[in-house]
């Protein structure tokens, strides 16, 4: 059984998509062992805690820069034994020296079809805004490991999702959560506990 590490900043919808899916026995060979907000007060950590899950608070605005907080994230993800790092709506960049300490084991979840309406600065719902003002007819969300190119690592899951003519950032946001995020981020995480994901040519494959 894989321990199953959450890093979370705020509302925690995708943590608790994993939460249900694990609950549902759809989580194989892992389980969710702790959660770590980089927000004080993030309601993320009262839907691990109404789960029994353990949460630990590591605030960003404590730290000068993203190696500082990193370097203290490492040991606390060291601490915990952690086999899988989940992103879950993390608006924290991280240093290098995390994302080398787990190769292949981190993955993320973006809300959009990478290579699209990715990269520095697009978070939440900034990238719905950004989909409804470029006009595109289809988004989606991609699960992606985490290197250290931001929403740079190989997919592992995409979802596609129609946009509506009269979609605003927030009703397109909820859709993607609902008909996307909520399913592909759970899947993933359960196809690497398993050890189903091979890394070719920098790309990854479900086995
Ligand atoms: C989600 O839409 C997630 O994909 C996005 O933030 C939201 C967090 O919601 N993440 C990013 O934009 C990261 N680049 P949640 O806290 O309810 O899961």
């Amino acid at each position: 059984m894989k321990n199953i590490i959450v890093l979370v900043s705020g509302g925690g919808t995708n943590l608790q998509a994993l939460i249900d899916a694990q609950e549902r026995g759809e989580i194989k060979n892992g389980r969710i062992t702790c959660v770590i907000s980089s927000k004080e007060g993030a309601y993320a950590l009262e839907r691990a805690a109404k789960h029994g899950i353990k949460g630990i608070t590591l605030k960003r605005k404590d730290y000068p820069d993203n190696k500082a907080y990193s370097v203290d994230l490492l040991k606390i993800l060291q601490a915990e034994k952690a086999d899988v790092i989940v992103y879950a709506g993390f608006m924290t960049i991280l240093d290098e020296c995390i994302c080398n300490a787990y190769p292949y084991k981190m993955v993320n979840v973006h809300p959009a079809l990478i290579p699209s309406f990715c990269g520095k600065g697009f978070y939440g719902l900034r990238v719905h805004d950004e989909v409804l003002k470029r006009g595109v007819k289809v988004t989606g969300a991609t699960v992606h490991f985490v290197t250290d190119e931001c929403d740079g690592g190989p997919i592992i899951l995409q979802k596609a999702v129609e946009i509506k003519n009269d979609d605003t950032p927030e009703t397109l946001q909820r859709r993607v959560m609902e008909e996307a995020e909520w399913k592909i981020l759970p899947q993933a995480v359960s196809l690497l506990c398993e050890d189903r994901i091979q890394i070719k040519d920098g790309r990854a494959y479900t086995i």
